[in-house]
């Protein structure tokens, strides 16, 4: 075993070392090597091993992704993995904006409709309606996906009556656009599992327009399309006091936006519809892309090749499955079907579902670290559900340790990623809006990310995580949380006390219930006491 975590580490530090350098050849034979071995005898720790990321590994990464970021602005998705697209918004809102507009959002999975009233100097009035996007629309034809979201606009519009007031939408596209304009957007390829067919290579306001046209019982006006952390950055900057340098989600899929200087976007303005006089303009970076091209081979696991054969889109989107939630389940699913075939864990008797593709949803490993370490109720839970019927508390650390070593994997490059372009970005004090479920849900997730920036960010430099509705969400998502745990730890030991009382009631009543037989045993042996006494009286 420790034959094989020493390779794992040595491989490790191959891996890592950008001094030592490995022909190609040699590192795939390594790696075979080490792979034989693994399967010959595998360990928690070695399994883990392949998922620890040193900084120096970090490091060379963030290395390549700036040079691809360079590239990327250069000349756009020939030359790069990194698209480094236009949004064609040249600045970030300060506070004094104001209106009556349609934000739109179609995202991960979700379709979210929302009406926003802005007033400079008052909070914003929101109302909103939000949907899951059904599988039949994300997945059949491109005509049902937009039809399906322009029937969704024009029920909410309709049932607040505006459907005539030509309202302003912006819509807010969380895929990968060739913008030429702010309203003119084609989409370069679907990401996050989505297949709708048709819509690859078409502009997506056009197919929105004549969705919404199909559907005739609205008028409105779509005059921005946005990519989802391009409003991250946006929203932030907004509740922020103008200030954001960079928008990061971290949820089904990942990415980030960040304001450049116009002069470098030589790729993205070379097309554009209309002539662009602004200073700068904020990139929509498609990070997720990078490793497209086998350039981080570095960074992949055996687990991480499988989870990308076997996606709806391999060999696209790389770091995005690396490090978002649409793969991570999966990856500790494979995982732990290895350990169990290993018997490592569950003493080698795991599940069908276990050993059935997608079925350790991302929202498992949130709820396997929120678990209370003493009951471990929630992974018990999982267990359940996993068909895993026979495991003892070691297993179920086991579990834990897994959980934590993969999504800590997504956390550090997810940071490294972040400090890549904040080291471009180079301000002394930089503020970083961060949105997502992935993000939000996991309960170390946050730290670990701040905690690994903070290590990458060159000297000098230093960043703030948002202040933004993300943070406060969570942060009242905790509060609440923290008084949930309370009410149940008061309604706990009110029922404890409770108990006590009845206890001690029913104690009373049998006392008094002995007493009362002792009392009349006691009655009774006086009365035959006498009445004997009184026979022999009678008889002599
Ligand atoms: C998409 C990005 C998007 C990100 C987060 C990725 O899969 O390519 O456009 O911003 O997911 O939603």
């Amino acid at each position: 075993m420790f034959a094989t975590l020493e390779l794992a580490c040595k491989y490790r530090d191959w891996r890592d070392g950008p001094s030592v350098q490995r022909p190609k050849k040699k590192s795939t034979d390594l790696q075979k090597l080490a792979d034989q071995l693994n399967d010959e005898s595998i360990s928690l720790e070695s399994v883990m091993a392949e998922f620890k990321l040193s900084n120096t590994t970090l490091r060379r990464m963030m290395s390549h992704m700036s040079d691809n970021m360079d590239r990327g602005l250069e000349k756009g998705l020939a030359k790069s993995t990194i698209a480094m697209l236009p949004s064609f918004v040249p600045e970030l809102p300060n506070g004094t904006e104001r209106g009556k507009y349609i934000a739109m959002d179609l995202g991960g999975t979700n379709l979210r409709v929302m009406l926003m009233e802005i007033e400079p100097g008052e909070p914003m009035r929101t109302k909103q309606f939000n949907t899951r996007m059904p599988n039949a629309a994300m997945h059949g034809s491109g005509t049902k996906l937009f039809d399906y979201i322009a029937k969704a606009l024009a029920d909410f519009l309709i049932e607040r009556e505006l459907q005539d007031e030509n309202l302003p939408v912006g819509f807010t596209f969380s895929y990968p656009c060739d913008q030429t304009g702010l309203r003119s957007a084609t989409l370069l390829r679907w990401t996050k599992g989505v297949t709708a067919t048709g819509c690859v290579g078409k502009d997506v306001v056009k197919l929105l327009e004549d969705a919404i046209e199909r559907d005739g019982r609205v008028k409105v006006s779509i005059v921005a399309l946005i990519n989802d952390t391009v409003g991250t950055m946006v929203a932030a900057a907004y509740e922020g006091g103008g200030k954001c340098d960079l928008g990061v989600i971290i949820g089904t899929g990942t990415n980030a936006s960040y304001m450049e200087s116009s002069k470098n976007i030589k790729h993205g303005l070379a097309s554009a519809t209309e002539e662009y006089l602004h200073k700068e303009m904020i990139i929509d970076t498609e990070w997720g892309g990078f490793g497209d091209r086998n350039e981080a081979e570095y960074i992949f696991t055996r687990y991480d090749k499988i989870v990308d054969s076997k996606s709806d889109h391999p060999g696209v989107n790389s770091l995005d499955k690396l490090i978002a939630g649409m793969c991570m389940g999966e990856l500790v699913r494979l995982v732990l079907e290895r350990l169990c075939e290993n018997k490592v864990i569950f003493n080698g008797q795991g599940s069908k579902l276990l050993s059935t593709r997608n079925t350790f949803p991302t929202k498992y490993i949130s709820e396997i670290l929120h678990d209370d370490c003493g009951s471990y109720l929630n992974t018990r839970l999982i267990m359940g559900e996993l068909g895993i019927e026979e495991f003892s508390f070691s297993d179920m650390l086991l579990l834990r340790e897994v959980c934590i070593t993969v999504s800590r994997r997504s956390a550090n490059l997810a940071a490294a990623a972040i400090a890549c372009v904040l080291n471009r970005v180079a301000k002394p004090y930089m503020l970083v809006a961060i949105d997502g479920s992935t993000y939000k849900y996991h309960p170390f997730f946050n730290h670990w990310v701040t905690e690994k920036v903070r290590e990458l960010l060159n000297p000098g430099l230093d960043v703030r995580a948002a202040l933004i509705a993300a943070i406060v969400s969570r942060v009242k998502r905790d509060e609440e949380k923290r008084r949930k745990e309370e009410e149940a730890r008061l309604k706990k030991a009110e029922e404890q006390r409770q108990r006590e009382v009845a206890e001690r009631e029913a104690d009373k009543r049998a006392d008094e219930e002995r007493a009362r037989k002792t009392d009349e045993l006691f009655r009774y042996q006086l009365q035959r006491k006498q009445e004997d006494e009184v026979l022999n009286i009678r008889d002599d």
